[in-house]
């Protein structure tokens, strides 16, 4: 492609080096739509007759049902998908091929094609992520009322429901879609016409094309939209994010099925036996999850360590974005789809988690609430709880069963009323808290948000 200027073959090295086709060749549907594009607005500005551009148009088509059908020898010795495809296109239709490179260079291309990809991937995340919500949702509403003890510092804290727990991570999906939809925004910009950093001397309808390929403006500077590559740094992240909250889901789920809880069991298809332990049932998605994750946060300092130095405007240090991003879309739609399926047949043991959540202790907090409610300050209520708690500790008597009028005169019979945990989580209900009611007209909220997208 550069054969005017050198003498010498690129050394061996240098194409093992220098070579992208081996993993971008996945560009080549939006390649090949954006030279489409960029041919049909060379034809409107008379750079080609009507016969050059049919057989740019019908070539590259050709091109694409090969690819498709995996008839197609992409060769390293060519770089990089825009060049194998071109050089194919020059082959099989002659002098039209040539001409397709006018007013452009893999500069404004690349950052097209990645563009155009990024923009394909996000809607395939949101269903994905949209998916997942939905099964979540799913056993939110089969155990709305299903109490269980909530943690903080992973000891316990106070009673919710699982459908409260599971209605957490919905929330947390929501902004990883709100983040990617958001990005979106930024992603969907035509940088074609932007040149090698200077546009071009030969003016095309950068608005045509931009309009033929679904982006919604164009770049305003050409070097940066040369230069740019924020979008996949932006997506990256926006990934990366939401592969944290599946880890934490992983991280809870692992926990809520081991023996020690007992409080989720999940299906003799997403778990896996040990070769040597025959009683084992290991979750081995949800630690593939958690560690698959370390891989999405290790692309994210990838790429922007690859930004971070360059000066403007393109540097081939760039090529090294698309192995990070394809990484991270590919391993998130994977941990996704799997995610979803197991949630699907995930069952709750539910005796198991009304067990723990009877713990009296749990409506510690409760009883210093009672203690308000006659008038006692709550730094107050707080303390006479807490020798309660000290009390119940040392003589290994169960909170709710303590004489509590001994440890203060302010408890009065009634006070025992607190320990139910019924009327506790039935009390809760200011918006976010977890009374049944509220859960389930949180279910109802989301049935209606996600059913309709
Ligand atoms: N394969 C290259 C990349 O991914 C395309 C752009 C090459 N441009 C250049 N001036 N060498 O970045």
């Amino acid at each position: 492609m550069w054969k005017g200027r050198f003498a010498k073959e690129t050394a061996e090295l240098v194409q093992q080096i220098g070579e992208s086709v081996s993993y971008d060749w996945r560009l080549y549907q939006h390649d090949i739509a954006g030279s489409i594009a960029h041919a049909r607005a060379q034809y409107k500005a008379g750079l080609l007759t009507e016969e050059e551009f049919s057989q740019i148009e019908s070539g590259l088509r050709e091109i694409e049902a090969d690819i498709n059908a995996g008839n197609f020898e992409f060769r390293t010795s060519l770089e990089d998908i825009h060049m194998n495809i071109e050089a194919e296109l020059t082959r099989r239709i002659g002098p039209a091929g040539a001409k397709l490179h006018t007013a452009r260079s893999r500069n404004d291309q690349v950052a097209t094609d990645t563009r155009l990809y990024c923009r394909a991937e996000m809607e395939v995340l949101a269903a994905g992520i949209r998916d997942l919500q939905r099964a979540l949702l799913d056993r939110a509403e089969k155990y709305a009322a299903t109490v269980v003890p909530a943690y903080t510092h992973l000891q316990r804290g106070q009673p919710v429901t699982v459908g409260h727990h599971f209605l957490a991570y919905v929330e947390m999906l929501e902004r990883d879609l709100g983040r990617l939809t958001d990005a979106r925004t930024r992603v969907n910009v035509s940088p074609l016409g932007s040149g090698a950093l200077a546009g071009s001397t030969i003016n095309l309808d950068r608005h045509g094309i931009a309009k033929e390929l679904g982006f919604d403006r164009v770049s305003t500077n050409s070097m940066d939209a040369v230069a740019d590559r924020d979008y996949i740094a932006e997506l990256i992240f926006v990934i990366g994010l939401c592969g944290v909250h599946l880890s934490r889901l992983s991280e809870d789920l692992i926990l809520w099925t081991s023996a020690e809880f007992g409080f989720a069991a999940l299906s003799d298809a997403h778990t896996t036996g040990s070769s040597l332990m025959p009683q084992k049932k290991n979750p081995d998605v949800c630690e593939l999850t958690r560690g698959k994750t370390g891989r999405l946060l290790g692309n994210l300092v990838a790429i922007l360590t690859a930004i971070k130095g360059l000066p403007l405007t393109y540097n081939r240090d760039l090529q090294e974005d698309k192995e990070p991003l394809f990484d991270s879309i590919d391993t998130l739609k994977l941990t996704l789809a799997v995610n979803a399926e197991m949630i699907a047949a995930m069952e709750i043991r539910e005796e198991r988690c009304r067990a723990a959540a009877s713990d009296p202790m749990l409506l510690a907090t409760d009883l210093a609430d009672w203690l308000v409610r006659q008038g006692v300050p709550f730094r107050h209520a707080h303390e006479l709880v807490g020798k309660a708690v000290a009390a119940s500790v040392a003589t290994g008597t169960p909170l709710d069963q303590l004489d509590l009028a001994t440890i203060d005169p302010a408890f009065t019979s009634d006070a025992t009323s607190v320990f139910s945990l019924e009327t506790a989580l039935a009390a809760r209900t200011n918006p976010g808290a977890p009374s049944i009611e509220n859960v389930r007209s949180e279910i109802a909220r989301w049935n209606t948000g996600l059913s309709s997208n």
